[in-house]
């Protein structure tokens, strides 16, 4: 079995039909989901089917990706956040790991080369997850891509990478645990809202809608924290072959669900305790400490050879 690799890019052409262009416009005068989760599940699987190697799953679900990623802007979507590699992922066999981190790291790299296409569609690139996982030069590409993307504005892409739910949460807690033992924070200034802006995802909204393919009917530690007023779509077809009549599908089940989900969320809002000013400032003071890393790495880039090897006990960085 064989692996080839197209030099897909991230942004991709409107091929809608005529039918499928004519289905946005009907589903458009709906209530369309502002932030749509998705965990692209069936890669593998997908290989299978089509005989060819398990990499090539992956690939094709790459550019089902891009795909996806114009069909949202086409819908009006502004923030999409993606499972592209969780810690558990790390436990598959090691050949698998490395052509995925390898595939990761010639998509952000291509990310980089066209950058500027980008910028022309003011997408923001986001990884969340746990940094210290990722392998150092596929880390570096991403600090970059994040901020090189910062201050683009009209879309959001957040790709979960070397992330679980659970790690999120923990991080978080040791996080809020060191500002009450360095007194930035006392125990009464923690709130679910100073803890949301703590998160991985703390510039992002809740998503409105979270889409998982292939059969599976589990949320496979993603977002669990994010996703208590979100609508869930579980859908039969394997990532690489899903279309835009499953996203619309989705969506057309969301909007019918809209005024339960948004009363839930009022109700919410309304219970919400606000951020203290010593929270607020102490959120702040996490975010900065988070873009200092990132500009860091960035600046170590430039001194890395691109096809560096990739350490094998980086599991272990913590
Ligand atoms: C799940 O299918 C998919 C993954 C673990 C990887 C998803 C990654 C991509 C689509 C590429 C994204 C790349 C970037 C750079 C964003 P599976 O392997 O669990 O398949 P199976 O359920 O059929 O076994
Ligand atoms: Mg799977």
């Amino acid at each position: 079995m064989t692996y080839t690799e197209k030099k897909m890019s991230w942004i991709r052409k409107n091929t809608l039909s005529f039918l499928q262009s004519l289905a946005v416009k009907i589903i458009k005068c709906g209530r369309i989901p502002q932030h749509v989760a998705f965990i692209m599940d069936g890669n593998r699987r997908y290989a299978r089917k089509n005989k060819v190697a398990g990499i090539q799953g992956h690939a094709e679900g790459f550019n089902k990706l891009a795909e996806t990623l114009q069909w949202c802007l086409d819908l009006g979507i502004k923030e999409v956040t993606v499972y592209a590699f969780s810690i558990e992922n790390f436990k598959r066999n090691q050949k698998e790991v490395d052509a995925l981190i390898d595939l990761a790291r010639k998509k952000f790299q291509r990310l980089l080369d066209e950058s500027d296409r980008l910028t022309e569609n003011g997408v923001r690139i986001s990884v969340i997850g746990n940094m210290s996982l990722i392998p150092e030069h596929l880390r570096q590409l991403m600090a970059k891509a994040m901020l090189i993307t910062k201050d683009n504005d009209k879309a959001f892409l957040n790709i979960a990478f070397a992330y679980t739910s659970r790690d999120e949460i923990t991080e978080t807690v040791k996080t809020i645990a060191e500002g009450v033992k360095n007194n930035d924070i006392d125990t009464a200034d923690v709130t679910e809202k100073l803890f949301s802006k703590c998160l991985y995802t703390s510039r992002s909204s809740d998503p409105d809608l979270i889409i998982r393919t292939s059969g599976e009917i589990r949320f496979s530690d993603y977002l669990l924290w994010q996703i208590s007023h979100s609508y869930v779509h579980f859908s039969n077809v394997l990532w690489p072959e899903s279309s835009i009549w499953d996203l619309l599908i989705a969506i057309f089940h969301y909007q019918r669900s809209y005024a339960d989900l948004e009363r839930m969320r009022l109700y919410q809002k309304a219970i919400d305790q606000p951020c203290s000013f010593r929270a607020t400032t102490f959120a702040n003071k996490i975010e900065n400490n988070r873009r200092k890393l990132l500009e860091q790495l960035a600046v170590a880039i430039a001194h890395i050879p691109p096809k560096s090897k990739i350490n094998p006990s980086f599991v272990n960085i913590k």
